[in-house]
């Protein structure tokens, strides 16, 4: 059993590449909506929501956890690695630095932006271990404090809210970048709003890399037993459903977590 975790939906779209990638394993998921958007707190309070959210998920069975969260990732890997030793703990941040790493290698034109929340961005965690390997690219840095929640709210399509959003956080890279690395996991949602203001450019999700990292670390699952899947949420079990479903394409229902 995988235990995944998110500030809210976001980490549906990690889900979506564990599945699509390890269709065997049963995963267990935590939106932690009450307490989002998680993207302007603080290394301690995160730390905090990080264990209470895992010590649940460990309760319910999980002997692996994907932080599905670009923010806790950043700033809450190493502590709670430490807090828990011997649990395999994957994050989305790495594996976004590998993936774009690998695409600045195979590029003479590559010229990313890292879109990601406001703790993400001034971490300097991703940029740090991006500039270790990749001396002669530059990386725009970009924080969007306004997506995340305009997700939770159900904004992701055509809205104008959205493609004003984006185009204050962007249109001065209009013609400069030709990636954009989605370092929070609710942004590969935002896609259309995001190619609307910076035109046809690539789209490098962690999600995937995340998946292959998990898939590396998990002992395969027993043949023949279907996957479960189970949705947690601190908030309201409903409206989670509601916007789950339409994240995922299917059916789904939510419980109440309280850790
Ligand atoms: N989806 C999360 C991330 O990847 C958190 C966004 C938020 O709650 O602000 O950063």
């Amino acid at each position: 059993m995988l235990g995944v975790f998110d500030s809210g939906v976001g980490g549906l779209t990690v889900v979506k590449e564990l599945r699509r990638l390890i269709p065997q394993t049963s995963i267990i998921y935590v939106g932690d909506t009450a307490r989002a958007p998680y993207g302007g707190k603080d290394e301690q309070i995160l730390f905090i929501y990080g264990r209470e959210i895992i010590r649940f998920l460990l309760k319910k069975g999980a002997k692996a956890i994907v932080m599905a969260c670009g923010t806790s990732s950043s700033v809450s890997l190493e502590p709670l690695r430490k807090e828990f030793p011997g649990l395999p703990i994957i994050d989305t941040i790495r594996p976004a630095v590998k993936t774009t790493l690998l695409l600045a290698q195979q590029s003479h034109d590559f010229k990313p932006v890292f879109a990601a929340t406001e703790t993400t961005v001034k971490s300097g965690v991703f940029q740090k271990l991006f500039y270790e390997e990749e001396k002669n690219c530059k990386l725009y840095v970009r924080a969007c404090p306004l997506f995340a929640p305009m997700v939770e709210a159900g904004l992701t399509k055509n809205n104008p809210l959205l493609n004003f959003a984006a185009e204050n956080y962007f249109s001065d890279l209009r013609g400069k970048v030709n990636a954009l690395i989605l370092g929070c996991t609710h942004y590969p949602l935002l896609t259309d709003a995001l190619t609307r203001t910076l035109g046809e450019i690539i789209f490098i999700n962690p999600a995937t890399a995340t998946a292959e990292a998990t898939r590396e670390i998990l002992p395969p699952p027993p043949e023949n037993s279907p996957a479960i899947i189970e949705y947690y949420t601190s908030g309201n079990p409903k409206n989670f459903a509601k916007i789950a479903q339409f994240i995922l394409n299917e059916k789904c229902t939510a419980k109440k977590a309280s850790f």
